[in-house]
């Protein structure tokens, strides 16, 4: 039996396989926009009788809708485990618990603290994992940003800066690398202080090594502003870090996103946020101005989840397999 393939993070991912699944995503959204196709009724409830895990610790709105909705579309039973519903951490172990949730369902979506915990799900479970955000990686995320990248500027044809002003956190560390795969150049501005995880700049440096992309570190975020394509940011404090709500915040005074740095991007420059948008990070201005595509993005995370399903569950982890 061949190994199981989880979606743990983007760097995990060949640039094939990671293009794949945008692809992937984009086709899906087209289909469920078109439902009267064939295409529709070939991947229609492909997973008719099934079920899907939904194993989330942490708060959610576009994830759990996304997965949920994505397992829905292929006719499986979608089940939220959220953590005051289910015997995990109180009363069972994360080992006991995956053996038991992987034998019933056709995958498990999990929303964890620890990447560690993510890892040990793949460890033990006989299904495959698709991460849906820990306190490393959010892959979901990374695949809907790109698709909306790629609608909203054709990333294959243009030549893309994208620049994150904000936090050192899981949202970044799959978009830079993402980004990278796919060509694009990316400038990260972090206040002083706070520094990319290793991890990341080693396998961005093997990609920028590559495929000739760039990426920038910097603490000056009018610099990383100039010229950008994208705007891209998120909360400053993460969940699972609100105890140093008081310290972060302050340590990122500049670092809004508003009109001043705006105005050095691209003329034709778009706004991005995974969502959810606290008015530190981004000014109202901004996030619902002309160049906002942040609900745009938002509507993209069913197509990236439905891709997840259809390469990681209907395909068995083939990313060259057929959609339908
Ligand atoms: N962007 C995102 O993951 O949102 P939720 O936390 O609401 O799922
Ligand atoms: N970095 C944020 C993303 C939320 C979708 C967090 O981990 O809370």
């Amino acid at each position: 039996m061949s190994a199981i393939r989880h979606l743990v993070s983007i760097k995990d991912l060949t640039d094939d396989e990671f293009a794949a699944l945008v692809n992937r995503a984009q086709y899906f959204k087209h289909i469920f926009k078109n439902n009267d196709t064939p295409e529709f009724q070939k991947n229609h409830l492909k997973l008719l009788g099934k079920t899907v895990a939904l194993i989330f610790t942490k708060r959610s709105t576009r994830t759990r809708i996304s997965s949920e909705g994505a397992a829905t579309f292929f006719g499986a039973q979608p089940m939220f485990l959220g953590k005051d519903d289910i015997q995990l951490g109180v009363n069972e172990s994360f080992y006991d618990t995956t053996r038991v949730v992987s034998s019933m369902v056709s995958c498990i979506f999990a929303r964890v603290n620890k990447h560690e915990d993510i890892q040990n799900l793949c460890k033990h479970s006989s299904v495959p994992i698709i991460n849906s955000l820990c306190d490393e990686y959010h892959p979901l995320q990374a695949i809907c940003d790109m698709l909306t990248i790629k609608e909203k500027l054709d990333y294959e044809n243009n030549k893309l800066k994208i620049t994150w002003i904000g936090d050192a956190n899981n949202v970044i560390n799959d978009m830079a690398i993402a980004a990278l795969k796919l060509g694009m150049d990316v400038s990260i501005a972090t206040p002083n202080g706070i520094e990319m995880d290793p991890k990341i700049v080693a396998a961005a440096n093997e990609i920028t090594k590559k495929n000739g992309t760039s990426i920038e570190y910097t603490h000056d975020s009018k610099q990383a502003s100039k010229g950008a394509n994208v705007l891209v940011t998120d909360t400053f404090v993460s969940m699972g870090e609100e105890f140093a709500k008081e310290a972060k915040l302050k340590q990122f005074e500049g670092f809004q996103i508003n009109k001043e740095l705006a105005d050095l991007a691209d003329p034709n420059f778009k706004f991005m946020h995974c969502l959810p948008r606290h008015h530190e990070e981004v000014t109202d201005d901004v996030f619902y101005g002309e160049h906002s595509i942040v609900f745009d993005e938002a509507e993209n995370r069913l197509y990236a989840a439905m891709a997840a399903i259809d390469i990681f569950v209907n395909n068995k982890g083939d990313f060259n397999a057929p959609p339908n």
